[in-house]
């Protein structure tokens, strides 16, 4: 068999499975082809995937196998083992939140704050495997990343994902700042927080993908409007941030107006909505630390 044969198999298979929310269009094409390219070991975005290339048995059954699990709702990140963000392979495992490639932009629009400070200091709260701390540790020199997550297990990933990808940055289990070293309050530029804002009536209507595969407590903090965690941050983080400094939050779009008062309750200055126009499934909410 040959990859475009391969590829309309699936293709077929995953636009009929009802585990797979199917929200955005040619989803199960952009799948197919990327878990046979991992199948293959082909790098997608350096080399095409050729219609015409024979596939041979071993990499047939290994993508088939992908396949079958795929059909189950199981995230491509979670089969494939990692998540590519911003260029890096993110070590994704059961049990901590699957990065996505919407909080590239969060991670963005922290990097552009922080290669304009001499020395400067990152704190990612609810890190989860470390996604933006390290996006910053890679791409900013010289910065002092920390995340932070009351999950032990999130932790134990995101320092997995650093020793993995040779980069510095430290991260420490608590309660929003409390894995963060006390010596850093009054000293951070940018603190960042991908929180989890599904209001608690509202998990059961995620799609199955979401709720079967991410642990609750990543999706929700069981607040009635989602906006607990986000209010606490807002409300703390201007303890550890330097007067100028930033607090970006990402949240959905539906959510940003009420994020919004919510750091101006906190003391914020400057606070608008970013939206990464190619992206517009979430937005980040910046605001500055009098
Ligand atoms: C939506 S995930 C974001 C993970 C990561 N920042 C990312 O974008 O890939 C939310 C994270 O918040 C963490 N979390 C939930 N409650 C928390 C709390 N009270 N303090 C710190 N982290 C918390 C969860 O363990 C989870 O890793």
């Amino acid at each position: 068999m040959n990859v475009g044969e391969l590829l309309d198999r699936a293709v077929e298979r995953l636009t009929a499975s009802s585990a797979i929310d199917h929200w955005q269009r040619d989803r199960e094409l952009i799948e197919a082809e990327d878990l046979l390219a991992h199948a293959l070991d082909i790098e997608l975005g350096t080399d095409e995937l050729d219609r015409e290339l024979p596939v041979n048995a071993a990499a047939r059954r290994r993508f088939e196998r992908m396949v079958d699990r795929r059909v189950k709702g199981e995230p491509v990140q979670l089969i494939k083992g990692f998540a590519v963000f911003r260029g890096m392979e993110i070590g994704a495992q059961p049990g901590v939140f699957v990065p996505r490639d919407s909080s590239e932009f969060l991670a963005e629009q922290a990097i552009r704050r922080l290669r304009r400070r001499r020395r400067p200091i990152l704190v990612d709260v609810a890190t989860g495997g470390g996604t933006i701390a390290l996006a910053a540790a890679n791409e900013v020199p010289g910065v002092r990343a920390f995340g932070t997550d009351i999950s032990a297990n999130a932790v134990r990933v995101a320092r997995r994902n650093a020793a993995a990808l040779r980069l510095r940055a430290t991260f420490g289990v608590g309660d929003l700042f409390g894995g963060v070293p006390s010596k850093l309050k009054g000293r951070v530029d940018v603190v960042t927080l991908h929180p989890p804002y599904v209001p608690k009536g509202e998990l059961r209507d995620l799609p199955d993908e979401i709720r079967r595969w991410e642990p609750a407590h990543t999706l929700s903090d069981r607040s009635v409007d989602g906006l607990g965690l986000i209010g606490r941050t807002a409300s703390e983080a201007g303890g550890w941030l330097k007067p100028g400094g930033w607090l970006l939050i990402e949240v959905s779009p539906d959510r940003s107006r009420a994020v919004a008062s919510v750091m101006r309750k906190g003391g914020f200055t400057d606070v608008r909505s970013t939206v990464d126009e190619g992206f517009k499934v979430t937005r980040v909410m910046v605001g500055r630390w009098r």
